[in-house]
């Protein structure tokens, strides 16, 4: 907790006015609150803010009516998330108002994207800090308290954040995100990150062994290593990527890959869960899937998102694979693997999508029996190759009419899929009580399929096995078993 609870009064300057109306007492340390949107990474990211946040004074607060500092982490991958963030800035008006000293900034994808721009546009803002500029969020706030407002969004080829040992944010001391790598260098036409979150790099892999070793000593049974682009993760000893085939031969003998890193995590702890997220199609390479078959605790689950089932589009998306290279990627995890489930993502009405093309996706689709689809309609965002070499050309509601099919497609399917499930037990790492009731407990299998069954005497963070009785799209339910 950051803060006591009191119940006699204090001078007026040390008190806070929570948003219940009790009033607290200050603590010396100033109070930073973070609210993060977007992806994981965002959420991983955060937790190396409040890192350096707390090694510079300050303390963590979940009240942002407490709060001296509040940072927003953005995402910029769509427009609707862009104006989400914009909507957050409206609201956030009321808590300047209440805290004239409040320290407003805008951290991440949309502060990198629209740099000064964002000073210019939305007065409310004091920072803009871009995802390399973390380490100088101190300065920033310092250059705010001598009445300036404060941006950094220089890119960098280097940073990694590798030795800082992240805060974990509203943990539930089960699961955590663990990041390996930082940028991309893929350039699909359609997106945002390469030029937000610039190059890629990768993380030294000693940083990453401790820091799960750390976490599996505290208790921790799962985690998730992060990265745009897993399967190309490289460790040449730091600096910049090279491309492999310009390494020296030293380079080359002490290089570290992804299936190689995959398996030194995997035998850290050999009883904790090991997740990863996103592969790309053309990088996930069989020595991935080996590694992942041979050890038992690395999840039979790979997130895989295909885009579309369209050649002609993937090519205009600029993936750099072909509807059948992403069906061989697929049928050879099943032969590696045969109980790994694929996710996927989609974008619906990319430029020039034709009805052909869609129904090429639906078929992916069918054919591929993904356990869950993130599926989304195609945003143009400034500064991508889409935008600036290709028409948005598909209209608003055919787009919208497609997402539908994709969306009843999937659902289709997930519900098929765990229809199968019933009669099986599955090995479930419990992690929360259901939202519906108290009575039930809620955990993932390996396949990460989400269980849900009665509480009896099972704890947060034990393992169960469970007989699935019943399904529906989203959820497996049934009973523990002894
Ligand atoms: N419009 C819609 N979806 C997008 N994605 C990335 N850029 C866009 C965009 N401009 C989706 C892709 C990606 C996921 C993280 O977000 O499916 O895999
Ligand atoms: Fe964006 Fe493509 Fe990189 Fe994923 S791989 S972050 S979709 S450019």
């Amino acid at each position: 907790m950051s803060y006591l609870f009191c119940s006699f009064a204090f001078p007026m300057q040390d008190e806070l006015i929570l948003s219940n109306n009790q009033t607290i007492p200050k603590t010396d340390k100033r109070q930073l609150y973070i609210e993060s949107y977007g992806c994981a990474m965002n959420f991983s990211d955060s937790e190396i803010i409040g890192s350096i946040m707390s090694e510079n004074g300050f303390e963590y607060t979940k009240d942002e009516f407490s709060a001296d500092v509040i940072f927003l982490n953005t995402c910029a991958i769509r427009d609707n998330a862009e104006q989400k963030i914009r909507d957050r800035l409206k609201h956030l008006r009321n808590n300047k108002r209440k805290n004239s000293d409040l320290i407003i900034g805008v951290l991440g994808c949309m502060a990198e994207r629209l740099k000064t721009k964002l000073l210019e546009e939305e007065k409310l803002v004091d920072i803009v800090a871009g995802p390399d500029s973390y380490r100088d969020l101190p300065n920033l706030v310092a250059e705010v308290e001598t009445g300036n407002r404060a941006i950094n969004v220089l890119l960098s080829r280097e940073e990694t954040y590798a030795e800082i040992s992240p805060l974990r944010l509203n943990t539930n001391g089960i699961s955590a995100f663990v990041s390996i790598m930082r940028g991309c260098d893929n350039m699909c036409s359609f997106c945002v990150v390469p030029f937000t979150r610039g190059r890629e790099r990768s993380r030294d892999p000693q940083t990453i062994l401790e820091e799960v070793k750390i976490l599996g000593d505290n208790g921790y049974k799962e985690i998730t290593l992060l990265g745009q682009n897993v399967d190309s993760y490289l460790w040449f000893g730091g600096g910049p990527k090279i491309d492999y085939k310009n390494a020296s031969v030293e380079q080359k003998e002490n290089a570290v890959s992804f299936a190689q890193l995959l398996e030194k995590v995997a035998l850290v702890h050999p009883s904790m869960r090991i997740r990863f997220s996103t592969s790309h199609p053309k990088d996930i390479n069989d020595d991935v899937l080996h590694t992942i078959a041979k050890y038992p605790n690395i999840c039979n689950h790979i997130h895989l998102p295909a885009q579309s089932g369209s050649t002609r589009l993937l090519e205009a998306m600029n993936r750099t694979y072909s509807r059948e290279w992403y069906l061989e990627r697929i049928n050879k995890i099943k032969e590696i693997i045969p109980n790994c489930s694929i996710s996927c993502d989609i974008i619906a009405g990319f430029c020039s999508e034709t009805e052909e093309d869609h129904q090429a996706t639906l078929s992916l689709m069918e054919e591929c029996k993904f356990i869950f689809s993130y599926m989304y309609k195609y945003s143009e965002r400034p500064g991508t190759l889409a935008q600036k070499k290709m028409q948005d050309d598909v209209p608003e509601e055919i787009k919208s009419r497609r997402l539908t099919e994709i969306i009843e497609v999937q659902s289709k399917i997930s519900l098929e899929n765990n229809q199968k499930m019933i009669g099986k037990v599955v090995t479930v790492l419990i992690d929360s009580v259901s939202k519906k009731s108290e009575m039930d407990l809620c955990g993932r299998n390996d396949q990460n399929n989400i269980v849900v069954f009665p509480r009896e005497d099972y704890q947060l963070g034990d393992y169960a096995n469970v007989l699935i009785e019943r399904a529906t799209g989203t959820t497996l339910i049934g009973k523990a078993v002894k």
